[in-house]
């Protein structure tokens, strides 16, 4: 073969990452065909010894990988025959690299994602455990990025648990999906060896088998599913980082980020500057592009297995590799963050966040919700001439918009008083929060 073309054939440089599934299930292919006198003891033996060699020489990274044996599989295979001669041989009996490939990449990503499942649950946790701490923190919701409600921090730190609750969810799905063994589909068209599919099965931890060798030797679909639960998170996580990043800003100065998570700058003394957070923003683009890669990888491709899915890994270890790094970041990061109270507050006295408290008042004291929304758009403008908030004008100036206005209209006009006002099931009083957060730790501990 010509170098250029088996350096453009070759796969170990990056499929090398199977090398441990690729064992364990070259282990259970072995035992199974045993078991089925398709394959002696003797020759048995020799295949666990060897590839119990191999799996120390990888561990110890003195594995010699080499591009002349295209991709993981033939290089272990090449070695097991050098280790134990012709057993070595006879390990790929009934079976083929396309079953053997694509049983590996759904072994390892479901570990993959076991881990993934890991992270994300110490993210919510301390997502949670905040919500918690700042159950009663009032700070200005925002529509249109505009002052519109008070909210407290609990409450908006809870929506995103909420958010990656349901992409947790989508990760467990898709395990579910993806667990069922392909071996035996060989090549193609399945083998003409009296094997036993479900016992290799029960031994990978598959609940089944693949019912279609062509399926299952040919469909990345699985792996296109990763890669959308793992974009879904990544646009979660953008999300949370953009506001991080805006919070952080001194004009909002709503949070303080660790030290640790923030660099300076090479030539502005003064800087702070939120890279980790704007790298999680940014790192959502390559996953979305991980995404996009394998559904233009598979698109079009005729039945059954083509080379072209030979470029599914790097995309799908991409994915994992950056959802992961991205939700240990964060979980980190959350767990360090100090809110600053006084700054939210200042920016919802800014922002008139109570006025629709005030004309729900009004329409309880019996004004149409439309006059009402007159009324106190025309009190607002006159606060913002005096320069102050709604709640700090005298009574009877706040009379002037309207009869029905009391003394007690002061506890509907404080942030808090709004907010404690809020007080049915997915709503942002303290109380709520804190029921919703101890909710949330529960769905936690719930196995998925
Ligand atoms: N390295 C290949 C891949 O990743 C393994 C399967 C090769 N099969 C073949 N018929 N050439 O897809």
């Amino acid at each position: 073969m010509d170098a250029l073309v088996k350096r453009f054939t070759a796969s170990v440089p990056f499929d090398r990452r199977l090398a441990e599934v690729d064992i364990e299930a070259s282990l259970a292919h072995a035992r199974m065909l045993a078991a089925r006198r398709i394959l002696s003891r003797r020759d048995l033996a020799a295949i666990e010894r060897g590839l119990a060699r191999i799996r120390r020489e990888i561990a110890a990274g003195q594995f010699a990988w080499s591009i002349d044996a295209e991709d993981v599989h033939l290089n272990i295979e090449r070695r097991l025959t050098a280790l134990v001669g012709d057993a070595g041989k006879r390990l790929h009996t009934a079976r083929s690299r396309n079953d053997q490939v694509a049983t590996d990449l759904r072994l390892w990503l479901r570990g993959e994602i076991d881990a993934l499942q890991g992270r994300l649950a110490q993210l919510l946790r301390a997502l949670v455990d905040q919500a918690e701490r700042h159950a009663a923190t009032v700070m200005p919701g925002f529509t249109h990025l505009q002052v519109a409600q008070p909210v407290t921090f609990g409450h908006h730190l809870l929506a995103y648990v909420e958010m990656l609750l349901r992409d947790r969810a989508r990760l467990a799905a898709c395990r579910t999906g993806l667990n069922q063994l392909p071996l035996g589909a060989a090549a193609l068209a399945g083998t003409s060896f009296p094997i036993d599919r479900a016992r290799v099965a029960r031994a990978l931890g598959f609940a089944g088998v693949c019912e279609n060798s062509l399926d299952a030797v040919s469909d990345r679909d699985f792996a296109i599913e990763f890669c959308a639960c793992a974009s879904i998170a990544m646009m979660h996580l953008s999300r949370l980082a953009e506001e991080l990043v805006l919070w952080s800003n001194p004009r909002f100065g709503f949070v303080r980020l660790p030290d640790r998570f923030c660099t300076g700058s090479s030539i502005m003394p003064q800087k702070k500057n939120p890279d980790v957070p704007e790298l999680v923003r940014g790192k959502s683009a390559r996953v979305f592009g991980d995404l996009v890669a394998l559904l233009a990888l598979m698109k079009s491709q005729p039945l059954a297995y083509n080379k072209d899915n030979q470029e599914d890994k790097e995309p799908v270890f991409d994915a994992v590799d950056t959802l992961s790094d991205a939700l240990a970041v964060f979980a980190d990061l959350v767990a360090g963050l100090e809110a600053v109270p006084e700054a939210m507050r200042a920016a919802l006295r800014e922002g008139y966040a109570t006025a629709t408290d005030l004309a729900d008042y009004l329409v309880r004291h019996g004004l149409p919700f439309r006059d009402a929304h007159e009324a106190v758009a025309r009190a607002v403008r006159h606060a913002e001439l005096r320069g102050c908030d709604l709640a700090e004008l005298p009574l009877a100036e706040l009379q002037r918009f309207s009869k029905a206005i009391r003394a007690d209209v002061y506890r509907y006009l404080s942030a808090e008083g709004s907010a404690a006002a809020r007080r049915h099931r997915g709503g942002t009083a303290p109380a709520q929060v804190r029921a919703a957060a101890r909710r949330a730790r529960r769905r936690l501990r719930t196995p998925i």
